[in-house]
């Protein structure tokens, strides 16, 4: 097997699962560093679980990196995970995975089975098709996403259930067997209802951090504390269990695919876009309130974690960021610090920044913090300090 993009958040966990499982698996990356870190015996990134099984495959001989793209023509199984972001417009690039294919058009071969697992634009997978089946391969064609929480990839490859689909019995059932490799339930779909599955799946959950967030905006405005109210309606009450707590809802794909679905529903989304309006609005909410509340501009202000969610240390689209483009606005200095980030070298370490703040906002919620006692406000939407949430 072959991963494209398998130096990244999804594609490494996967191939060192199969290889795992017994495969001989190749990644193919462009990212020397990471490939290069791989090679090391290293994660890239935060995965727990994953770095144990990326040295034991390694040193059984079934897993090699690379940044040359010829491997791709010595796979029997090809699975392509490269990313998939919207632009600063917020508009899909459905040229993405074609792109990366059309990259390596002269290393396929008749035989192969092609996966696409990136979340895609609808019709992607139609698309490639058609790019394949101009270059006179036979290659066949699956589109199996990948619903894996980072973090938690290397519990839920072997525990999801898996969505396959593709154009004939035959190479569902190819897909099928590969998938089963990982796990025991295998879903058939058509590509294109499945495409439309992988995108649903994130937009729900979206769409239901932003109702969270928006009750949250609705109590707090009345001085009330969110948390104690959700707990209180979702007690031993099951129709209530799926109402998350309030907290910023970002990173690399909740949003991008929500607005990817958006841009599908030629921007007629409306859930989907007051979810972006009101998930994206959380952190000019809180600041608006600590200006209302305190001589905010005269304030040193820490953010405590940086990263898109509580354990990572991945910061792609974290709303912690726009938290401190705001408050470099509008208060007098800030100051952040995060235990996992490493990308950032502006952050400081936890101690100065308590020492140094007039005013605390927590940010990704991190175990670490919930045993603080900082003698300073904290803004804490989570109630990770068990202080409440009010703001
Ligand atoms: N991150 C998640 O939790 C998650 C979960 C489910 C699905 N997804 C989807 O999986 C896909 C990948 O997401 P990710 O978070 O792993 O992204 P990522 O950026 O961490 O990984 C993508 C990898 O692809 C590599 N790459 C980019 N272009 C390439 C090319 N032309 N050839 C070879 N390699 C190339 C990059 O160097 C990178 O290592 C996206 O479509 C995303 O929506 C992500």
């Amino acid at each position: 097997m072959v991963v494209v993009g398998g130096g990244g958040h999804v594609g490494l966990p996967l191939a060192i699962a199969f290889a795992d499982r017994g495969l001989r698996v190749a990644i193919f990356d462009v990212n020397e560093l990471a490939v290069k870190t791989i090679l090391a015996g290293e994660l890239p990134f935060r995965e727990d679980g994953a770095a144990q099984v990326l040295r034991r495959v390694l040193a059984a001989g079934r897993l090699e990196a690379s940044v040359d793209r010829s491997v791709v023509s010595r796979g029997e199984h090809i699975v392509v995970v490269i990313g998939t972001p919207v632009d600063e417009h917020l508009n899909p690039d459905p040229h993405a995975v074609p792109r990366a294919l059309d990259e390596c058009k002269e290393y396929f071969r008749s035989g192969q089975l092609l996966v696409l697992r990136s979340t895609v634009y609808p019709g992607v997978t139609r698309r490639v098709e058609k790019l394949l089946g101009g270059q006179g391969v036979d290659v066949e064609v699956a589109f199996c996403p990948e619903r894996i929480a980072e973090g938690k990839a290397m519990q839920e490859l072997f525990t999801l259930p898996q969505i396959v689909s593709a154009r004939t019995p035959q190479v569902r059932q190819r897909a099928a067997a590969l998938f089963h490799t990982l796990t025991d339930t295998v879903v058939e779909l058509s590509p294109e209802e499945a495409e439309l599955a992988k995108l649903f799946t994130n937009t729900w959950r979206y769409i239901k951090f932003a109702a969270a967030n928006q009750f949250y905006v609705m109590a707090n405005d009345q001085g009330l504390d969110f948390d104690r109210i959700r707990n209180a309606l979702a007690l031993d009450y099951p129709r209530a269990a799926d109402l998350p707590g309030a907290g910023f809802a970002a990173g690399p794909c909740l949003f991008k695919d929500t607005m990817q679905l958006a841009a599908f529903t030629d921007n007629s989304f409306v859930l989907g876009h007051s979810a972006m309006l009101v998930n994206e609005g959380l952190p000019l909410y809180l600041v608006s309130k600590l200006e209302a509340k305190y001589d905010l501009a005269n304030l040193r202000v820490g953010i405590l974690g940086m990263a898109f969610k509580g354990e990572s240390d991945d910061i792609r689209s974290s709303l912690s960021y726009k938290l401190k483009r705001i408050l470099e606005f509008r208060a007098k200095s800030v100051l952040c610090t995060d235990p996992y980030v490493t990308v950032d070298q502006n952050l400081e370490p936890l101690e100065h920044v308590l020492a140094n703040s007039d005013l605390l906002i927590i940010g990704a919620p991190h175990q670490q913090y919930r045993s603080l006692q900082p003698g300073v406000p904290v803004a804490d939407v989570w109630n990770l300090l068990g202080q409440g949430t009010v703001v």
